[in-house]
């Protein structure tokens, strides 16, 4: 591999040893990939930093790194964590015992002491500094819903990096030149054309089922091209879907993806909207416990959404527990109006974590929600999931006055 004479002296120790160290293994993943050099990276979002996944081992990899004297040379943003930061015990369906609260805290002490902004979300693209960012800028993002949407709608550039990889990328301040930041691996070669009636519309729940029947039809390298109305609120569950049910990293839309379109493609495939509406209704489920909002992290746009919706009903006395998972930006942008709407239903809305990240406490729970991405890993962990529009699951909390 080809490296500037800058990267020489990061590699002999000049600019420490921590930094060696991660350079040295970018190079060793670029190497393996058969990439050509290194690529500059604006920003990095460093996923797979919850105590509940990463246990001790995690722990012991990142604190060495910060002892070490590791730190980020980019600015640098973190994935959710096991429990909400300043309020652990706020929702009784998670658990935090002192192992995990000690553990926790432990990294993210030690990633803030290596320079991380402790913004504590899946959702990075909402933060304005990252907003501000150009397209065709080069970044190292682990977090799938993350890369699929900063490829495609911020027109940022970046690989699907696993945790360890986004980490020592921050602290190189480098990645490997190779997949999305080649401009010709952006290009797409098959296109998508969803088939629907004028005025059908892809709210979130139908968005996200696209995304999956679209990663099953998609075989040809390169991004799919989608020809459908989607905007960037929808688009979010969309991409979630895409990053949890295939390693597709991005999706070209037309008019959303600021990129030049392709000229010639070799593929196109029409999307029947039927076939979307029918697979969504095989996914509802009867009765729940648990209406889940927030996965992606939710919008302040998503939560007052939402609130309308309630506000339109009266809360049923024998409902669901509503859970809303965000940032703590976007929290604090939500209106004074909706969050009173919120505490009418009882919601519990929680910060910096997320219902796949956390311990759950119960098995066998029951929930509703129209992200597939939650669906998709909370089944895996034995929960029995369903997927519906936020109109349904309005509905399933409260009646018509
Ligand atoms: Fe985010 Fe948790 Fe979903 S990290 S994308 S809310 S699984």
């Amino acid at each position: 591999m080809y490296l500037t004479a800058e990267e020489e002296r990061i590699l002999r120790g000049e600019e420490g040893e921590a930094k060696a160290k991660a350079l040295e293994v970018i190079v060793k993943v670029g190497e393996a990939l058969g990439a050509e050099r290194l690529q500059p990276i604006v920003h990095a979002h460093v996923s797979g930093v919850s105590y509940n996944n990463i246990g001790e081992p995690g722990r012991k990899f990142i604190e060495d790194l910060a002892n070490m004297g590791a730190r980020f040379s980019v600015p640098t943003t973190v994935n959710p964590i096991g429990f909400d930061l300043e309020a652990p015990g706020a929702f009784d369906l998670i658990s935090a015992d002192r192992e995990v609260l000690e553990g926790q805290r432990a990294i993210v002490s030690a990633l803030h002491r290596m320079g991380a902004s402790l913004t504590l979300t899946c959702t990075p693209y909402y933060i304005p500094s990252v907003r501000g960012l150009r397209p065709g800028q080069s970044v190292a993002w682990g977090e799938s819903n993350a890369v699929v949407y900063a490829n495609s709608v911020l027109g940022l550039r970046t690989n699907r990096e696993g945790g360890p990889v986004a980490l020592m990328a921050a602290i190189a301040g480098r990645t490997y030149y190779y997949g999305m930041h080649v401009p010709e691996r952006r290009r797409p070669r098959a296109a998508y054309r969803l088939e629907a009636p004028e005025g059908y519309r892809l709210d979130y729940a139908r968005a996200a089922v696209l995304g999956r029947v679209l990663v099953r039809l998609h075989r040809l390298e390169g991004p799919p091209l989608l020809d459908a109305r989607v905007d960037r609120e929808t688009f979010k569950e969309l991409g979630a879907a895409v990053g949890a049910e295939g390693d597709i990293a991005m999706v070209f839309v037309p008019g959303l993806t600021p990129e030049e379109p392709p000229g010639r493609l070799e593929e196109v495939v029409s999307i029947d909207y039927r076939d979307v509406e029918a697979e969504l209704e095989s996914m509802r489920l009867d009765d729940v416990d648990l209406v889940y909002v927030g996965c992606p992290h939710a919008s302040a746009e998503e939560v007052e959404a939402l609130a309308r919706e309630l506000s339109r009903l009266k809360p049923r006395g024998n409902r669901p527990q509503l859970l809303i998972t965000t940032s703590r930006d976007e929290e604090r942008r939500i209106s004074p109006e909706a969050m009173e709407v919120l505490r009418e239903y009882g919601a519990v809305v929680l910060r910096d974590t997320c219902l796949i990240v956390s311990k759950l406490r119960r098995e066998g729970l029951r929930v509703a929600t129209y992200s597939y991405k939650a669906m998709f890993y909370l089944s895996r962990h034995g929960l029995r999931v369903g997927l519906e529009p936020m109109e349904d699951l309005a509905r399933r909390l409260g009646s018509e006055a």
